[in-house]
């Protein structure tokens, strides 16, 4: 059981594979704080199109308003004065820029929320996850299902779509898969 920090802010970072419950578990901590009457803002990338344009949506259709931005630096300008809290989805898209954002953001005493997913489909680390992780007070590591074979999955199957690393999309391309299960490259 963690103290409960007081007049100070702090990143929480929610992280693990696809299909896990990041966005499920970002939603329900942001949920409580709004119930808390705390002064609560989202963000996503813009190219996450997934689900909704604007929405932060969970494969389970939970959902909750946010606004898109195409860089990390647009959201020091959206934060208004007073905000409790940031909760930012899909951190794995972001440039190296959020880092310094989700650092600034808790020194001016804000709780950040982050979720994003740690290993791309080769089992790399994904963008400025690794700083992300590091500079967090709170790690909440998920694992979902494996899809072959019902064990606790911590890595991503790509099963269609080519070899970019960026490749926006849920169950038409990715699967989720145990350490017995998972191959490092595409595996129809
Ligand atoms: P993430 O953001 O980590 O991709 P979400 O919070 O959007 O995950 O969705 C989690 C939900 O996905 C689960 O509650 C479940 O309904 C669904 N789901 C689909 N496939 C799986 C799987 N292989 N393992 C666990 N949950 C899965
Ligand atoms: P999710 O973790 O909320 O399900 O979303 C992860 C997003 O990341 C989804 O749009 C697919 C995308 N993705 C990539 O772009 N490259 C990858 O290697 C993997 C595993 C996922
Ligand atoms: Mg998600
Ligand atoms: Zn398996």
């Amino acid at each position: 059981m963690h103290l409960q920090p007081k007049d100070v802010g702090w990143i929480e970072l929610i992280c693990g594979p696809m299909f896990s419950g990041k966005t499920e578990e970002l939603i329900r901590r942001l949920k409580r704080a709004k119930i808390a009457k705390q002064k609560v803002i989202i963000f996503k990338p813009s190219i996450d199109k997934r689900y909704h344009s604007k929405k932060i949506v969970s494969h389970s259709a939970q959902e909750l308003d946010s606004i898109a931005v195409r860089s990390s630096r647009e959201i020091m300008r959206l934060v208004p004065l007073g905000t409790d809290v940031v909760g930012i989805d899909e951190a794995q898209f972001f440039d190296r820029g959020i880092v310094r954002v989700a650092e600034q953001l808790a020194d001016s005493g804000i709780r950040v929320i982050i979720a994003g997913l740690d290993l791309d489909y080769k089992a790399d680390p994904f963008g400025p996850m690794p700083q992300l992780m590091c500079k967090a007070e709170y790690i909440t590591k998920n694992l979902a299902i494996c899809m072959k074979c019902g064990n606790p999955a911590s890595f991503t199957q790509r099963v269609s779509g080519g070899q970019k690393q960026i490749l926006v999309g849920a169950t038409d391309s990715y699967e989720a898969r145990c350490r017995k299960c998972f191959k490092p490259f595409v595996d129809k």
